[in-house]
């Protein structure tokens, strides 16, 4: 694996594999001193364009564990506000030395790009409205381990594997990345992904993705293992995509009267960031059956995973 840019760019094994060894990479979290040597030496960029409070502080803690250094480097302070490209950034970072490069960029393709002009490694952390590998892993991971716990009472017994589970995905479907990224890492995965969304935030082409698509969330809500909630992106939105929130809310929040409809089993996923009130009610975002804080922790164990397959991996470096 040089790059990881999209889903669509991994087969089963490069995935099992990612996981099964984030799951040693998450022991480290409860460790008193968190740190591994299998990255010394190694320089990592995180560059965002657009803002991240998980994606951007994961990546940083998980190349500090790995003992790599790790630059952190935005838009709004560097030499991008003067009017400096794209492709000029990036060879000037890639000139300096760097081994991997973690973006995050509004245009969808962005990262691809990046992997064309430089020499380092690249990893996808969000572009546009394209794909956010890393978050499907996690919310891949985070899911393994709670049927892992359903099935055997513990999330340290062997998973049972995505096969005959039914993973709903709720909410803003036309501007996820999350979404396409959990579609086709459940292509490879196995799992049943239910859409569901207001028609007016399917995106283009979603009859093609090979799931079941509805508006009725009630209908989904009952058979559903997974309730995965996105985020209504405002930001994106000039308007006119549903009337007013209240009604959005009504029709596809995951309110206290449908958490009550759940399966006794069933669990509440969402990447965040969350509009409490909107497409997530604090009792959803609070119960005992949400992962949401499993996922924020899993997101440092799955890019410590990535990061040591493409840096260490290369070398043959053990951890
Ligand atoms: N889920 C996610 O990508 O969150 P951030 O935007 O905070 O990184």
């Amino acid at each position: 694996m040089r790059h990881l840019l999209s889903c669509a760019d991994l087969d089963e094994s490069e995935v099992l594999s990612l996981l099964d060894l984030a799951v040693e990479m998450q022991q480290v979290q409860s460790r008193p001193v968190k740190k591994l040597p299998a990255l010394r030496g190694r320089t990592i960029v995180n560059i965002f364009f657009e803002d991240s409070t998980r994606t951007r502080t994961s990546f940083e803690i998980a190349g500090k564990w790995l003992s790599a250094d790790t630059i952190n480097v935005s838009a709004k302070g560097s030499s991008v506000s003067k009017g400096e490209s794209l492709r000029d950034t990036m060879l000037t970072l890639d000139a300096m030395g760097a081994d991997a490069f973690v973006i995050r960029h509004s245009s969808s393709g962005a990262a691809s790009q990046v992997a064309g002009w430089v020499r380092a490694h690249v990893i996808n952390a969000g572009d546009g409205q394209h794909e956010h590998p890393t978050q499907a892993l996690l919310d891949a991971y985070t899911m393994r381990q709670h049927f892992a716990r359903v099935a055997n009472g513990t999330s340290k017994g062997p998973g049972t594997g995505f096969a005959g589970k039914r993973i709903a995905i709720v909410g803003d479907l036309l501007h996820s990345r999350v979404v396409r990224s959990n579609v086709l890492l459940q292509r490879i995965l196995g799992g049943d992904v239910v859409l569901v969304a207001p028609p007016t935030l399917l995106p283009t082409g979603v009859e093609d993705w090979g799931c079941e698509v509805t508006d009725d969330l009630d209908a989904v809500l009952p058979s559903a293992d997974i309730v995965m909630m996105l985020r209504v992106q405002r930001e994106r939105m000039a308007g006119g995509f549903f009337p007013t929130e209240r009604e959005y809310t009504e029709s596809f929040g995951l309110t206290p009267g449908r958490l009550a409809g759940l399966k006794p089993t069933a669990a509440i996923c969402h990447p965040g960031p969350m509009n409490r009130g909107v497409e997530i009610s604090p009792a959803a975002a609070d119960a005992a059956n949400s992962l949401v804080l499993d996922q924020v922790s899993a997101g440092v164990a799955v890019r410590m995973s990535v990061l040591y397959h493409l840096l260490a991996a290369e070398e043959g470096a053990q951890g």
